[in-house]
């Protein structure tokens, strides 16, 4: 059978990121500017060609995949491919999952659940409106606890991002955390990274999470937990709530030793890291004369240039980002 992706650093890797569209339904200030240049229709890929791809991941030993965006559920075809993909799930995929808003869930999150998805990572920065409109953009609060809601009924799993920003939803950490475990959800921070200009300076927010960490310690027992989840956060569970907090810390303490991930945008540019430069062109591949094996290239290169770990940082007020793309074109 063919060969798993195996780095230069003998990381295996079995997640695969796959954005599915750059375009979002909000415009949160840390991840795009309010008038964000989406990339052309023409550029994405097919429906069929997501699908292919994602075959040839699974055939290189993928197991889990994670859909992504922008936001994935604004796709328009997003559900057929999760129905696809969903036929995977036990027969070379070990979990298909997605990371979303939240906005269209009330909508779709049956559907997810009945194609196969058992978990969803849901987007939520505050629970106050106001600071929701003044976040994203949008007022869009009432629709994501909606789908929120519907996601918890449809029997998905729910583990809430918040991304801790100083100034804007600090004060505030302790409470989304113990609504999240109060509603049966686990609860994620994480700490803002400079990929894309945005209109604010991201040095004005960022906040360490280990100063975080001290702060929920004044009031909770934080036991470090070894449930691993795939991904990047390292658990802990909160004694008093009963729930799991998890913590990604890309700036403060650098998770790359362990990685297994890669990512692809919507137009099938490998990324085989986060925090890089190089890109492999998977669109190019799938579209050439014979794509298996323009397919199996495309892997085996991005393997001997995935790095040994990204080198963002945020140091200073008035520096540029340090990566020119937005978190949206790879989806985190
Ligand atoms: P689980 O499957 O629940 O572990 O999810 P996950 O943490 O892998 O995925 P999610 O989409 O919820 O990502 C949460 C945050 O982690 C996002 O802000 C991502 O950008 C960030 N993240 C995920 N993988 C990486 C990575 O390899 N490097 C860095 N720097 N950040 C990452
Ligand atoms: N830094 C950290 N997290 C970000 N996200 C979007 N942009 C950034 C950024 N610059 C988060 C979203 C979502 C996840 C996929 O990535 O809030 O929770
Ligand atoms: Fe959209 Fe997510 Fe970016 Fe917010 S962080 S604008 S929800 S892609």
């Amino acid at each position: 059978s063919p060969a798993p992706l195996v780095d230069q650093f003998q990381r295996r890797i079995s997640y695969l990121r796959l954005s599915v569209t750059d375009r979002c339904d909000l415009r949160c200030t840390y991840c795009m500017p309010e008038r964000m240049t989406f990339l052309p229709r023409k550029d994405v890929l097919s429906l069929e060609e997501l699908h292919d791809l994602a075959l040839g991941f699974i055939e290189r030993g993928i197991t889990k995949i994670r859909l992504t965006g922008g936001e994935p559920l604004v796709r328009r075809d997003m559900m057929e491919l999760v129905r696809a993909l969903g036929r995977k799930v036990g027969d070379g995929l070990d979990e298909l999952t997605l990371t979303t808003n939240g906005t269209q869930l009330s909508e779709f999150a049956d559907g997810l659940y009945e194609a196969g998805v058992r978990r969803i990572n849901v987007s939520l920065d505050t629970l106050d409106r106001a600071r929701f409109q003044q976040l994203s953009r949008r007022d869009s609060l009432p629709q994501v606890l909606e789908g929120l809601a519907a996601a918890k009924a449809a029997g998905l799993k729910v583990k809430l991002n918040t991304v801790a920003l100083k100034g804007l939803n600090e004060d505030e950490i302790p409470d989304l955390i113990a609504w999240a475990h109060g509603q049966g959800f686990e609860a994620t921070l994480i700490e803002v990274m400079p990929l894309g200009e945005v209109e604010e300076d991201r040095f004005d927010h960022y906040l360490p999470l280990m100063a975080v960490r001290d702060e929920l310690e004044q009031r909770w027992t934080l036991t470090p937990s070894d449930h691993r989840s795939g991904g990047p956060a390292r658990y802990f569970d909160v004694a008093e709530t009963g729930g799991r907090l998890g913590l990604i810390t890309p700036l403060t303490n650098n998770f790359c030793e362990g990685c297994n991930r890669i990512r692809v945008t919507a137009t099938g540019q490998l990324y085989a890291c986060l925090g890089g430069v190089e890109q492999v062109d998977l669109r190019a591949a799938l579209r050439s004369d014979d794509p298996h094996t323009a397919l199996t290239e495309g892997l085996d290169l991005a393997m001997r240039i995935k790095p040994a770990r990204h080198s963002f940082a945020i140091d200073a007020r008035g520096q540029a980002p340090a990566l020119p793309r937005h978190m949206s074109m790879t989806g985190g």
